[in-house]
């Protein structure tokens, strides 16, 4: 089982994973993050801190999930554990769809095509979501913004997520990010193992 997390910076998502990882300990699931699972990481965090041009950056974000795939995603599920992935193609699909628009003709279909064929579809994405305005209050107190954390982008990101959402309602589980921190953990707990009984019983039919 693959579940992943997404939502724009400032949804808490890092808090999030955190509790997850103590209240889920006994699934003996694999916790893990785009980007950076792997060396291909540092190349992308590079491209983020420098700004290169956005072809560049979001075939690094994809050279990344490769190798995520490759050395941590492919062969946990191979050997039946769930795997619990903080940011994954969804993050592609509304980061740079927004980051390559004006640059390429079709940057959502561009980046699909790139992923089909090799990448895994998750089987369940949990979508933390929250208005930008708190989200840009949360980041205000971090150090270092990243140059996705403007209102614009975070905007058009957030809209592009919750798109995916309406076309993949039996794969999305939205989140109100607003919640306080420990009901958000609980539901999203008991979301997950919900989803691990499921995939028991198909796999067991
Ligand atoms: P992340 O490591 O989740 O953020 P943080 O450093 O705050 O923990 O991700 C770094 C940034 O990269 C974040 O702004 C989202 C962005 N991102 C993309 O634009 N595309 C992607 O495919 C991924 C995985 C992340």
């Amino acid at each position: 089982m693959l579940v992943t997390i997404e939502g724009i910076d400032g949804t808490g998502k890092s808090t999030l994973l955190l509790a997850l990882k103590e209240r889920l300990s006994d699934l003996d699931a694999v916790f893990t993050r785009e980007p950076g699972a792997t060396w291909v990481g540092e190349s992308v965090r590079r491209a983020i801190a420098e700004q290169i041009d956005p072809i560049t950056e979001a075939t690094l974000f994809v050279a990344d999930h490769a190798a995520h795939l490759a050395t941590v995603v492919r062969p946990a599920l191979a050997e039946g554990k769930l795997v619990i992935s903080d940011r994954y193609s969804d993050s592609r699909f509304a980061y740079q769809s927004v980051t390559l628009a004006g640059v390429i003709p079709n940057p959502e279909g561009w980046l699909r095509a790139m992923h089909n064929g090799w990448s895994i579809v998750p089987d369940k994405t949990i979508l933390l979501v929250i208005p930008v305005d708190d989200a840009l209050a949360r980041l205000a107190t971090k150090s270092g913004r990243e140059h996705f954390e403007r209102r614009e982008i975070l905007e058009k990101v957030q809209n592009r997520y919750l798109e995916f959402a309406r076309a993949e309602p039996n794969r999305f589980v939205i989140v109100d990010a607003l919640k306080e921190k420990d009901e958000i953990a609980g539901f999203v707990a008991d979301a997950i193992r919900q989803i691990v009984t499921n995939g028991q019983k198909h796999t067991k039919k």
